[in-house]
């Protein structure tokens, strides 16, 4: 378990996790981690692609970046984005979009280029869904992939709109949202009734291209989601898990989401005993 402000995965025990006191700490560590890439790519004259998630986990890591830029001077000229997901039938100028969120949050408060931002259409016709999510995939393969993936998780360990049983291979699709998932987001829109039923979101098999994974789970709504997808079996019943297989994702968590960790002991344990891997690498 690392605490210091290192989120790269040296190797891999289990997935590497990052157990910070507080959610603020843990976002500014990751939008430090981000924002390197951006300088280091902007020295080199490259683009930085980075895959975005909304709901409140992000929030305080968006300011942060909002901040950065405000007061360090941090330019996003340089970064293209593709958001994970958009409600079914919420084009990206509705108040509760997630496109407006990104707006909100983001997107009008920094110097990121119109053209670079990619949002899905929740309003795409009908017959043209399965071609919109093709686009989407196309889009980032065109762009050179995801550089950076950042990642919230649902109670119940969705990641993106893919709910369990959800094919861990998916690609950019339509979901239909489950009841848990009405139950935590209908707030947002006032009632039940009012919710979208289904979204499009990137699928398991396109998040896990990404070159880079950053999961932030915070509060102890998350304490089940966290333990079955650091410890739990892969398995469909939690998308999150699909992390498993990825050779460079890290866990972000604070101490209320890790409470449930059985193996937090062995972590500390083998990070205590860390071995100069190098030599052997
Ligand atoms: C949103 C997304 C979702 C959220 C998840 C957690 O773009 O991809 O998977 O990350 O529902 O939501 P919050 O952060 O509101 O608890």
């Amino acid at each position: 378990m690392q605490t210091e402000h290192t989120l790269l995965p040296t190797r891999l025990e289990h997935v590497p996790l990052a157990v910070f006191a507080h959610r603020l700490t843990a976002s500014c560590a990751v939008a430090a981690e981000v924002a390197g890439l951006i300088r280091a790519r902007q020295r080199q004259g490259r683009t930085v692609v980075l895959g975005l998630a909304t709901g409140s986990t992000p929030v305080s890591f968006y300011a942060e970046f909002v901040r950065l830029h405000r007061e360090e001077r941090l330019s996003f000229a340089n970064v293209i984005t593709f958001n994970l997901d958009e409600y079914r039938g919420l084009s990206a100028d509705h108040p509760r979009s997630y496109g407006r969120f990104m707006r909100r949050h983001l997107f009008d408060l920094i110097d990121l280029p119109e053209t670079r931002i990619h949002l899905l259409d929740g309003a795409v016709p009908d017959a043209a869904v399965d071609a919109h999510c093709r686009e989407y995939e196309e889009k980032i393969r065109a762009a050179g992939g995801i550089d950076f993936q950042i990642l919230g998780i649902g109670r119940n360990g969705h990641i993106g709109f893919n709910e369990p049983t959800g094919s861990l291979r998916s690609r950019t699709w339509l979901k239909i949202l489950s009841e848990q998932t009405l139950k935590d987001n209908s707030a947002v829109f006032g009632s039940l009734a009012e919710m979208p039923k289904h979204a499009l979101t990137m699928g398991i098999g396109t998040i896990l291209d990404a070159r880079r994974i950053l999961l932030l789970a915070f509060g102890p709504a998350k304490v089940r989601a966290v333990e079955h997808m650091v410890e739990g079996p892969l398995a469909a019943i939690c998308p999150g898990s699909a992390l498993q297989l990825h050779p460079r994702a890290t866990v972000i968590l604070d101490e209320n989401s890790a409470a449930g960790l059985h193996y937090a002991d062995h972590y500390r344990w083998i990070d205590s005993h860390k071995l100069d891997w190098q030599k052997y690498d």
